[in-house]
Formats: C-alpha cells, sequence, structure tokens
C-alpha cells in the first residue's frame, strides 16, 4: 500500500461515519503558541476542543504535517522522523471511548486487513492523587473487540496521556495501538519495550480540563483526539522495517546516498545513520521554508538551521561534493508536492534559501572542523562546545555527533552554562544601553510588562482558555498585545478585563520570580513557549495566584506600582488574531 492509498483508506473509512474531511493547517501553530510548530493534529484544533463551534460539524478527519523535533537523536534509526504525516480523526463531544475504539479496530483489521493477533494496545494505568482512574473503560472495550488481555498493558503518564502542553487545557487518558513488525512469532505476552511492537495509533480521550491550580476537572465537552503515524503505519502494512523504506522515503535515501556515489544496498552500518539524517532533516527544511520560514538564530529560523547544518555536515563526511541541500530538495519537491502545493509555489524560495545557508555554512565548516579535531585530544568542555557554536556556527547535536564518532563526550550542562552566560551578558548590555539616559522610560516600560501579563490572566478569565499570546510590542508609553482570539470583544468584555486587572493592582500583590527548568515551569502551569531553547533553566514571574508566566523579564516588584490600566483599542491584527492597546495612568 503506498502513502497515498492509506491516506485515501482513511479518509474514506471516516467520512463514511460522517466524518468531514478538513485541510491539515500549516506548520506554524495557527491557535496554540506554546508550540513552536505543529506537533500533533490537535494542535490547530484547540478552540474547538475547548468548545468553539467547528464550521464543519463535530465529526473531523485529515492529514496533519507535523514536526517533532524532541527525539532528534533517534533520528536515523528504524522509526524516527522530525517530519511526518499525522492522520486523525476528532470527536467534538461527539462520539467517546466506545465508538472511538471500535472505529480503530475496524479500520485496522477490516480495512487494512491487519490480523487481530498481530495488535497489542496499552491503556492509561490512573493516577489515584488525582483521582484520575485507571481506563478499565477502555480496557474493556478493547477486549470486547477481541483483543487479548495479555495483549493489553496499564502505562503511565509518560506513555498514555496528552496534553495539555503544561498550562490548562484540555487533556486526558490515551489508548495507543501497536502492531507486531516482525517475522518472528507473535509472543503472547505484549512487552511494550520490545521494539518489534510498533506504535501506530494513538486515540486520546479528553474527558480533563487541566486547572490553573492543576486540578483535573471532568469536561462536559468530551473529546477524541487521534493520530496514526502515516509513514509507520504504510511501512509496517508492506512488511518493511523502516519508516525510511517507504516508497517516497525510500527514493529520497537512495537518492541522497546516490550523490555519495553509492548505492543503499551497498551502505555500511555506518553509512546508513548519515544518509537516513540527510533524507529526514532536509525534508523537515524543505517543508519548513515552504512556510516561508528562513534560518536565522531565533525560535523557528533556529531549527531550521540546525537540522540544514546538522545535513550539510553528514554529507560533507560522506564525500558530497559541491551544494547539495537544494538538489536534495529537488527530490523532496517532487515526492512530496503534488499533494502538498506549497512545496511547489515555494520552490524557489525553498532552493534559494538552502543554498545561501550552505554558503554561509561552508565558510565556516572547514575551519570549525580543524578546529574541533584540535579540542578533541580529550572530551570537550562547554566553553569549547560553546566556542564552535558561536564562532564557527555550530549547533549543539553537531558537536556532539562529530564527538562521537571520535568516542569523546561533550559537556552539555557546560555549553549550557556559558550559553546563559552569554545571553546574560548581552542582556546587560541591552540593559545597560537602554538605561543611558532612558531610566524613567525603562520603569514605565517594565510596569506595563507586568500590566500585559496580567492582562493575559485576564483575557483568558473573560474570553477563555484559547487566548494565547501571540505577540507584544511595549514602549514607555502604551503595551500593544497580540492574542489569538476570532472574534471581536465586546465593550463588556474589555470593561470586565479591565476591571479584573486594575483588582490585581489594588491588591498590591508581590510579584515573585523563579528560576526553573522548563519542566517543571510547564507542571506548575506556567504560560509561555515550550519549544526547547538552549539554557535549560527559565525564569517564572508570578503575580500571586493570578498569572504565572515564563518570562525573561524585567518587571515590577508589586503591581501596586502600576497605577489605572486602561484599553485604548481593540482591533483585529489578523486572521484569528485580536490586537489591544493599552495604557497605564
Ligand atoms: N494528539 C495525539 C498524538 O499526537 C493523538 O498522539
Amino acid at each position: 500500500m503506498t502513502t497515498k492509498e492509506l491516506r485515501e483508506k482513511y479518509f474514506f473509512f471516516f467520512q463514511n461515519k460522517g466524518h468531514h474531511l478538513i485541510d491539515g493547517a500549516s506548520l506554524i501553530p495557527q491557535n496554540d503558541p506554546t508550540v513552536l510548530f505543529t506537533t500533533a493534529g490537535m494542535h490547530p484544533l484547540v478552540p474547538y476542543l475547548l468548545g468553539e463551534e467547528h464550521p464543519a460539524g463535530k465529526r473531523l478527519v485529515n492529514v496533519q504535517k507535523c514536526i517533532r523535533t524532541g527525539d532528534i537523536d533517534e533520528v536515523g534509526d528504524d522509526w524516527h522522523l522530525t517530519f511526518f504525516e499525522m492522520l486523525g480523526n476528532w470527536s467534538l463531544g461527539d462520539y467517546f471511548k466506545a465508538t472511538a475504539i471500535q472505529q480503530s479496530f475496524d479500520f485496522l483489521t477490516k480495512e487494512l486487513g491487519i490480523p487481530p493477533e498481530k495488535l497489542a494496545v496499552s491503556c492509561f494505568a490512573g493516577e489515584p492523587d488525582n483521582n484520575i482512574p485507571k481506563d478499565e473503560e477502555a480496557a474493556n472495550i478493547w477486549r470486547q473487540t477481541g483483543i487479548a488481555n495479555e495483549r493489553i498493558v496499564f502505562l503511565g503518564r509518560e506513555d498514555n496521556w496528552w496534553g495539555p502542553a503544561g498550562q490548562t487545557g484540555p487533556c486526558g487518558p490515551d489508548t495507543e495501538m501497536f502492531f507486531w513488525s516482525s517475522e518472528a512469532p507473535v509472543p503472547q505476552k505484549f512487552d511494550p519495550k520490545d521494539s518489534r511492537w510498533v506504535e501506530i495509533w494513538n486515540d486520546v480521550f479528553m474527558q480533563y480540563h487541566k486547572t490553573a491550580e492543576g486540578k483535573y476537572l471532568e469536561l462536559t465537552q468530551k473529546n477524541v483526539d487521534t493520530g496514526m503515524g502515516l509513514e509507520r503505519t504504510v511501512a509496517v502494512l508492506n512488511g518493511k522495517n523502516s519508516v525510511y523504506e517507504t516508497e517516497k522515503l525510500a527514493n529520497i535515501v537512495s537518492q541522497v546516498a546516490a550523490l555519495a556515489g553509492l548505492a543503499v544496498i551497498d551502505l555500511s552500518p555506518e553509512q546508513i545513520k548519515p544518509v537516513r539524517i540527510i533524507a529526514d532533516h532536509l525534508r523537515a527544511a524543505t517543508f519548513i521554508l515552504a512556510e516561508k520560514i528562513g534560518p536565522s538564530n531565533v525560535e523557528r529560523g533556529y531549527v531550521l538551521r540546525r537540522l540544514i547544518r546538522r545535513a550539510i555536515r553528514f554529507g560533507r563526511q560522506l564525500g558530497v561534493n559541491g551544494f547539495f541541500t537544494g538538489k536534495v530538495a529537488e527530490i523532496i519537491i517532487a515526492e512530496h508536492g503534488g499533494f502538498y502545493k506549497e512545496l511547489r509555489s515555494n520552490r524557489d524560495f525553498i532552493i534559494e534559501e538552502l543554498n545561501k545557508e550552505e554558503e554561509k555554512f561552508g565558510k565556516t565548516l572547514e575551519k570549525g572542523l580543524s578546529k574541533f579535531d584540535k579540542m578533541a585530544k580529550s572530551d570537550i568542555s562547554g566553553k569549547d562546545a560553546f566556542d564552535l557554536f558561536a564562532t564557527y556556527g555550530f549547533p549543539l547535536e553537531m558537536t556532539k555527533d562529530l564527538a562521537q564518532e571520535k568516542g569523546i563526550k561533550v559537556d552539555q550542562d557546560g555549553f549550557e552554562e556559558e550559553f546563559k552566560k552569554h545571553q546574560d551578558i548581552s542582556r546587560q548590555g541591552a540593559e545597560k544601553k537602554f538605561k543611558g539616559g532612558l531610566a524613567d522610560q525603562s520603569e514605565a516600560t517594565t510596569r506595563l510588562h507586568t500590566a500585559a501579563h496580567l492582562m493575559l490572566a485576564a483575557l483568558r478569565q473573560v474570553l477563555g482558555d484559547q487566548v494565547y499570546q501571540r505577540g507584544s510590542n511595549i514602549t514607555a508609553e502604551r503595551l500593544r498585545f497580540d492574542f489569538s482570539y476570532s472574534e471581536k470583544m465586546t465593550a463588556e468584555q474589555i470593561k470586565q478585563v479591565e476591571a479584573m486587572v486594575n483588582e490585581q493592582i489594588n491588591k498590591k500583590l508581590p510579584i515573585s520570580c523563579e528560576e526553573m527548568t522548563l519542566e517543571q515551569a510547564k507542571q506548575r502551569g506556567a504560560m509561555g513557549i515550550f519549544e526547547s531553547k538552549y539554557g535549560d533553566k527559565v525564569k517564572v514571574y508570578t503575580a500571586g495566584d493570578f498569572s504565572k508566566e515564563i518570562c525573561g523579564g524585567p518587571h515590577a516588584g508589586n503591581t501596586g506600582e502600576l497605577g489605572h490600566f486602561k484599553i485604548v483599542k481593540e482591533e483585529s491584527s489578523s486572521a484569528g488574531v485580536r490586537r489591544i492597546k493599552a495604557i497605564l495612568e
């Protein structure tokens, strides 16, 4: 079965069950700025999972392009990709567990013809402390379909829980489906640690809402969110042992190998991984570039830069001569441009940006590599890794690859410390510059910055959890703040937000700042962007129990310093995004 055939089968099956086919969204999150890239089909649907009515109805199906860089170290093995396609079907407050599981079972066994004996599932083990029961309900439904008891395991939050990305939001237990991918007889008992069991699909039961206090309340609108890995499923259906052997990726992989004068069949195990990484990273890069994002040193642009540079370095290692990333992108566009038209319409931008990056990095790569060789007499210190990053543009992953090849280590914590020190120095520089004659205004700006945090918390209380910050610009005179929300605010809502912020100002709440890991910040329900940035620790600013945000600061010490808060304008900024201008009087 081809990728195209599986996509079509999935759409057809769910359309027949009353699901409306909707377009996949952009890789740049539209409704959920807590992630840098769309990592699952549910992100673009957050407002609808929270109760907003979807114009296409309560049952939806689609395919979503996704980027996940969390497992980047595993890319190049048999099953991991940074870019992949996810098939999904949703119930927005319509059917729930029984129908969702039955549909999944029927699709796998009847439509795809997978014998039930080759399937196993995991369900949520429960969390008594949070009053969340073991998901016996899901397990029973599986038993009724005929899945044997030994093929059902119960696992904890790490494996069988979905969302929210850290703050409040819809979340719940999930059930994951695994396929026995080996020629060997299927073991009686399901062991999820045995890598021959490949996870292919996940049904999430969004039945809770996590509150700011970390409590889990039953949702009135219970949703189903599912995600099937398209490449993985195509691989296992064709008896392949790797996503890189599915038709599209296999073609990209073989052409990457050909650029190095190699045939896939002759690749040694040491060569297979870099070839796969190049194919994967440039595929992800091509799709990111098609969103008109170029390489840079911040956020999405930096993720993109790391992918391209790592691919370039592996290319050099394999002996690929001359500019090659553009050539690989042409193959990727040819493979995927039929379904993803944006690849074709942005072809020139994609190729130009790749060539520019290759030219830029080409200049420092050789020098950096010889510097690395000098450093590599022993383990690489954090300072040296940072030097390679700052002077020669070596992403940390790349230095780690180089070190691994030499059998030495990189002091990653040391690198992160250096990175942070450097950030602090440039921040101090900026602050010093700022204060040179502008001290008063800096305080005014700081107060408005704190007001912006209070306002975001108030907006979320008045308009709902679908509100996320989309951008802000603060001067000494006013704050300008963009947030996700699709309707014009009413005069009454504006008044409520103003009153709520002024109430917090009148309470004279002290503002505390704590440093913690991103993980801890997430657990405490802090608002902010969660995709990893270098520098392990983040600052979390808290005002009473009203607002908690990841932020670089600086902020006022107490809300009482702020004065009177007033919204002077509320207008549209772009589709689905509103803009507020506000002042402190
Ligand atoms: N959102 C769920 C996942 O990505 C379906 O696994």
